[in-house]
């Protein structure tokens, strides 16, 4: 079997952070999500992940998607990659092929995964080790080779002779063992090193002694193994993530505007010819169909989105906008708002679990909450749903060809018939049947010479 072991337990002190280093998000998702997907997407059976401190948030981000193994942290307990493999020993059977990654480097592809662990299985290798060629290599474990350019041995910066310091070819920390193999040299790991650790890159100096080859598979593009150690590398890595999944909407068929600004999770579909201004940012588990206009500085998050809509500047949150509908600017949608078709919801307008069924209309300046609004209603400037009492929230139910006019307040729960029209300025409190007006307010006093009374000729 094919398994992956990843380590994520370490405190990733430099990301001065409450949040656990591999849950940090990049494109709005965990960095170790993507380590997992890629995985998975290169199908091996099993991933195993190391968890630490870090344990219940982990657990609680990935379910049953991944297996656990807890490596307890702290003072006087004993450290290092090769005491945290060391831990899933359990997992780890004579036949497996073993690999290993560290939890901080999303970008890692799945093609490259692939290509590591067949280059192990078609050579029946004891361990592939994943390389590549750094113009500085400071940090890294060197990959030191013999005359005939045989893999030798990988000794960790801080414990590098000069001649080894010069070395440009680096571990990666991405490797794939022979199972049987790892778990013998893992029982022989010792902590002579300048850091007093376990260190996983020691297994290879003592599988050199076993009969058998250990190969090394390069990279051809580094920036897969660019690692995130503090927030300025977050903000790096962010940035060829976005890129990344940017182009691969663009090479479907959709239109970035200044794509270094757009930013899209990873699984969000979007049409072909939609076009998504600048500033953007479009997440979670979203839909958009094909011909739309994603205007300037929208965020749309879990939303369905159908054909030829426009959205300008504007907050969608699990809301749903049918075709040909048209939303913003400044709108926003919370929660089980629904625009049937062709619906328009303008500028600083509200909508909050109500649906507007198709043709509605609320141009401006309006909340719309807990209310279902039949085809072709007109909500105008200023309409409020008074939905909640302090306690409790109440639904309206507003008929086909309603109108509401301007500052008509519906205090909640009110049936308002087809064809019912709501006096502008009203506030309504009791249900309006079919093709009534319900006027609300008193009746308007004109009071002669009421300037001059006041402030003199
Ligand atoms: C490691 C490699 C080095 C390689 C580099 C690439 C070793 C000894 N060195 O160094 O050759 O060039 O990666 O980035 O393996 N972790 C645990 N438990 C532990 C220790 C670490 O889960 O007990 C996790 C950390 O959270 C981290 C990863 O393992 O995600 C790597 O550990 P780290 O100590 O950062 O290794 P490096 O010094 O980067
Ligand atoms: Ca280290």
């Amino acid at each position: 079997m094919n398994k992956v072991i990843i380590l994520a337990a370490g405190e990733g002190t430099r990301m001065k952070s409450n949040i656990s280093k591999v849950l940090h998000k990049l494109c709005n998702r965990p960095i170790l999500s993507y380590m997992i997907d890629a995985s998975i997407e290169s199908k091996v059976d099993e991933v195993i992940v190391i968890v630490g401190n870090n344990e219940d948030q982990v657990k609680e981000a990935f379910g049953d998607r991944v297996k656990y193994v807890k490596q307890e942290i702290g003072e006087g307990i004993p450290y290092g990659t090769g005491y945290a493999v060391k831990l899933a020993e359990d997992f780890i059977g004579d036949n497996d092929n073993i690999l290993v990654l560290t939890g901080d480097v999303p970008l890692i592809s799945k093609e490259t995964l692939v290509g590591l662990m067949d280059k192990q299985n078609k050579e029946n290798n004891l361990a592939t080790v994943l390389t590549a060629d750094f113009e500085d290599p400071s940090g890294y474990g060197r990959i030191v080779k013999d005359a005939k350019g045989q893999f030798k041995k990988i000794v960790e910066h801080k414990d590098c002779s000069p001649e080894e310091l010069k070395v440009k070819e680096i571990n990666s920390g991405i490797q794939v063992f022979n199972g049987e193999k790892l778990r013998y040299a893992l029982n022989k790991l010792d902590i002579n090193n300048s850091q007093g650790e376990l260190y996983l890159t020691d297994v290879f100096g003592i599988l050199q002694e076993e009969k058998g080859k250990i190969d090394t598979y390069k990279l051809s593009d580094n920036e897969e193994i660019m690692g995130i150690n503090d927030k300025i590398q977050l903000a790096q890595v962010e940035k060829v993530m976005r890129r990344r999944i940017n182009e691969s909407y663009m090479r479907d068929g959709v239109i970035l505007e200044n794509p270094e600004t757009i930013t899209i999770e990873k699984g969000v579909k979007i049409g072909k010819d939609t076009i998504i201004e600048q500033n953007t940012k479009i997440l979670g588990n979203t839909e958009i169909g094909e011909d739309c206009l994603i205007g300037m500085n929208t965020r749309i998050n879990d939303a369905k989105i159908g054909n030829n809509v426009t959205i300008f500047s504007s907050f969608i949150d699990q809301a749903i906008v049918g075709d040909g509908s048209d939303v913003g600017p400044f709108a926003r949608l919370r929660p089980k708002a629904e625009l049937k078709e062709n619906v328009h919801v303008g500028n600083f307008v509200e909508v909050k679990n109500a649906v507007l069924d198709d043709g509605a209309k609320a141009g401006h300046l309006a909340y719309i909450g807990d209310a279902d609004l039949g085809k072709r209603v007109n909500v105008s400037c200023g309409v409020i749903f008074s939905n909640y009492d302090g306690k409790n929230k109440f639904r309206s139910t507003i008929g086909d060809d309603a109108f509401l006019g301007a500052n008509v307040n519906i205090v909640s729960p009110i049936n308002v018939a087809d064809k019912g029209f709501l006096a502008a300025g009203s506030t309504i409190t009791r249900d309006v049947a079919e093709g009534e007006l319900a006027v609300e307010r008193s009746e308007q006093k004109n009071i002669k010479g009421y300037y001059t009374r006041k402030f003199g000729e």
